[in-house]
């Protein structure tokens, strides 16, 4: 059985100062044994968020990091950096990034295998616009940006990762995909993982989905058999977060 992970992917909010209260605010709401919690946040949050979450089952992730080591990349963070200062997990490819900071396949591809051997556990975004999903290429466009994302990761290593399908077309739009639409992607997905590697891997691997998830909508989606998690963003940000922790 794999343990349900609910992320939130806080983006571009919070101060220092009210990331800690935001901490405090959750805190009793978001306790749980069965399912893994994480707080995504902005690089200046994570060392108070981290001492804020210290002793409760709360686990702190990046939103991005750099594939490069060290050295000359002006305003950069390397996961050597972030696991000194206590972060377990990194989104990467998160359509955002791709979209604002043109990143690539192969760029995120970088990323998740420095965050792997940095012992950070990659949570590898995919997703198709609404125009793709209209020309029917969903399935081909996500299976090409797994399999490139994954080049080089052992069976072992991706069978400890999380990769989030998130529909451009539901992300901050209040439009979530149906349950039957996200299941049958995250399906896609576990079947691409059993082709590249086993279905051992494609069985332990974590796959979220992720877009306008809240309170309302979180048990019917996390019902589902391929569905493992969220990816939660605008939720992640209010109490709701706990509903969704607590969905059962
Ligand atoms: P949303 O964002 O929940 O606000 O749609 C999800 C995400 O972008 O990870």
């Amino acid at each position: 059985m794999r343990k349900k992970i609910i992320a939130g992917n806080w983006k571009m909010n919070k101060t220092p100062s009210q990331a800690v209260a935001l901490c405090e605010e959750l805190k009793d709401l978001v306790k749980s044994d069965e399912v893994d919690v994480v707080y995504c946040v902005p690089a200046i949050d994570i060392i108070p968020v981290v001492n804020a979450v210290a002793g409760t089952n709360v686990m702190v992730g990046a939103e991005d990091m750099s594939f490069e080591d060290k050295g000359a990349f002006t305003g950069q963070i390397s996961a050597e950096m972030l696991k000194d200062a206590g972060v377990k997990f990194v989104i990467v490819g998160h359509s955002e990034r791709r979209e604002y900071n043109h990143e690539t396949n192969e760029d995120i591809n970088k990323k998740v295998l420095k965050a792997i051997e940095n012992g950070i556990t990659p949570i590898m975004c995919c997703g198709e616009s609404l125009a793709q999903r209209e020309q029917g290429i969903t399935l081909d466009w996500i299976r090409q940006q797994v399999k490139v994302g994954l080049q080089g990761v052992t069976a072992e290593q991706a069978a400890a990762m999380v990769i989030a399908y998130e529909p451009i077309w539901a992300i901050g739009t209040g439009v979530t995909a149906t349950t039957a639409q996200a299941e049958e992607v995250c399906k896609a997905i576990r079947k691409c993982i059993a082709e590249i590697y086993d279905t051992d891997t494609a069985e332990k691997i974590r796959i979220q989905y992720g877009g306008s998830m809240n309170a309302k909508n979180a048990a019917e989606l996390l019902a589902e058999e391929d569905i493992d998690g969220g990816l939660v963003g605008g939720a992640a940000l209010k109490a709701d977060f706990g509903k969704i922790v607590n969905y059962r």
